[in-house]
């Protein structure tokens, strides 16, 4: 019961790169199990404000083994420039792993991952461009290339060379795009994975050694549980699945080791791209929201669409993660609130409905049906003992633990480190 897993429970940019921060001093290993570099988890700690994509949040602790794990897609180059931003920081990541299993981005991912979203027009996905789904078809497809496969040139070249074909004419005869050069994808692939060589490793027999010794291992979900490609707004998600469950699979680890699933939710809700969002704001009070938070994409700077906590989607996202915890985030943005929203129910037509409905058709024409409570009117961001939040503070929280049948175990209310109130410990039973 060694293993806590931390995942987004809503669209994504819930703060969980924070949270990792935070829980991974008491840790020994933390390990990231899905997406690749759409992921933007900020992390402000005394080493400075980091943007991570790929390195786990716990590599700030030197006694942390940080492993990216199969689950995930690694763009080398994404990579070798964040592994060199956090080294001129002064970030030891020598304690940093990669599995030899996790699939890489290749060029034509990100290339392809563009040319659709065009080809999509006014029906694009909104991704990213990153060459996430690309990669992850590739991997299901049976034509991706592993980050193992770097070590052997031989064997790298000989699945480069009919992979590229197939792309190559997917490129030509489908976009009219120039085709890439075999020779120069080798080339600049062999230099990654001679530089990223001293990081590759099998990684399930590390963690599984971990698990015997009985260490706490936290996963580091990346996404969120609305973007989960079965569970999340279907077509608009993301290709890997960020529930606690793809972090049993990204992993290598049997469910029956989770100890603690925390789900982390803002006390609002944001939303990157496109796709249906009942609660979005599109008025100064969403514009307000934005502001305060800075409410803009990590990975591509993109305006965060922003809207009320939405009750409805949270208990889907419990539901379907099986959350012991919930930590919510930012409660800080609602301090100056006199009233603060939160949807209970959706009306479709004249129903009315209190679930996450499956149909992207549906979920786009559901209207919410909020409850309004009243705002706390004080500053927030420096109180450290749950005891001294305001009444009405309380009463949101409280009002949100019940709609969401889940207990919240931390909050925070600013993005420094310690500006966090722990409600009940996560990593002590
Ligand atoms: P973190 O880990 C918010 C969204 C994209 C797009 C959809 C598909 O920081 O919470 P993709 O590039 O994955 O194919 O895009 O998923 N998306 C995210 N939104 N936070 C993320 O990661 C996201 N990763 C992907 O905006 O709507
Ligand atoms: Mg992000």
């Amino acid at each position: 019961m060694s293993v806590i897993a931390v995942v987004g429970g809503q669209w994504g940019d819930e703060g969980k790169g924070k949270i990792i921060d935070f829980l991974a001093e008491k840790v020994k290993v933390v390990v990231r199990f899905s997406g690749g570099d759409n992921a933007g988890h900020t992390v402000i700690n005394p080493y400075g404000e980091f943007r991570l994509h790929l390195v786990p949040s716990g590599i700030f602790y030197p006694q942390v083994t940080c492993i990216i794990s199969n689950g995930v897609v690694i763009n080398p180059a994404v990579l070798l420039t964040e592994l060199d931003e956090l080294q001129s920081h002064g970030v030891d990541t020598s304690h940093f792993i990669i599995s030899d299993r996790a699939h890489l981005i290749m060029p034509y991912h990100t290339l392809l991952d563009g040319l659709e979203e065009e080809r999509r027009g006014k029906g694009a996905l909104g991704t990213t461009r990153r060459g996430i789904g690309p990669a992850f078809v590739d991997k299901v497809a049976r034509v991706g290339i592993r980050v193992g496969d770097l070590l052997n040139k031989d064997i790298f070249l000989k699945q480069l060379s009919s992979t590229l074909e197939l792309k190559n004419a997917i490129l030509t005869k489908v976009y009219q795009h120039a085709p890439l050069s075999l020779e120069e994808i080798f080339e600049q692939y062999c230099h990654y994975g001679e530089q990223l060589a001293p990081f590759i490793k099998e990684t399930s027999s590390i963690i599984d050694r971990a698990m015997a010794r009985e260490e706490l291992i936290l996963l580091e979900g990346a996404q969120g549980t609305l973007l989960d490609p079965d569970f999340g707004t279907y077509p608009y998600v993301t290709s890997s699945s960020p529930l606690a469950g793809g972090g049993s699979i990204g992993a290598g680890i049997g469910p029956m080791a989770f100890g603690r699933v925390v789900g982390v939710f803002k006390v609002y809700i944001t939303r990157v791209g496109s796709g249906p969002m009942p609660t979005e704001l599109q008025d100064k009070v969403g514009e307000l929201i934005r502001e305060k938070a800075h409410e803009y994409g990590a990975t591509t700077g993109r305006p965060r669409r922003c809207g009320w906590f939405d009750a409805v989607a949270g208990r889907f996202s419990v539901q379907v993660n099986g959350f012991s915890d919930i930590v919510l985030t930012h409660l800080d943005i609602y301090d100056k609130f006199p009233s603060i929203k939160m949807c209970t129910a959706y009306k479709f037509g004249n129903k009315i409905l209190d679930f996450f409905p499956s149909s992207t058709a549906i979920l786009e024409k559901c209207q919410p049906i909020y409850e309004e409570l009243p705002g706390w009117q004080m500053s927030t961001s420096e109180i450290c003992d749950f005891e001294q939040l305001p009444l009405e503070a309380h009463r949101y929280i409280g009002r949100l633990e019940k709609l969401l049948s889940c207990p919240v175990s931390c909050i925070t209310a600013g993005p420094r480190r310690n500006q966090l109130i722990e409600v009940r410990p996560i990593l002590s039973g």
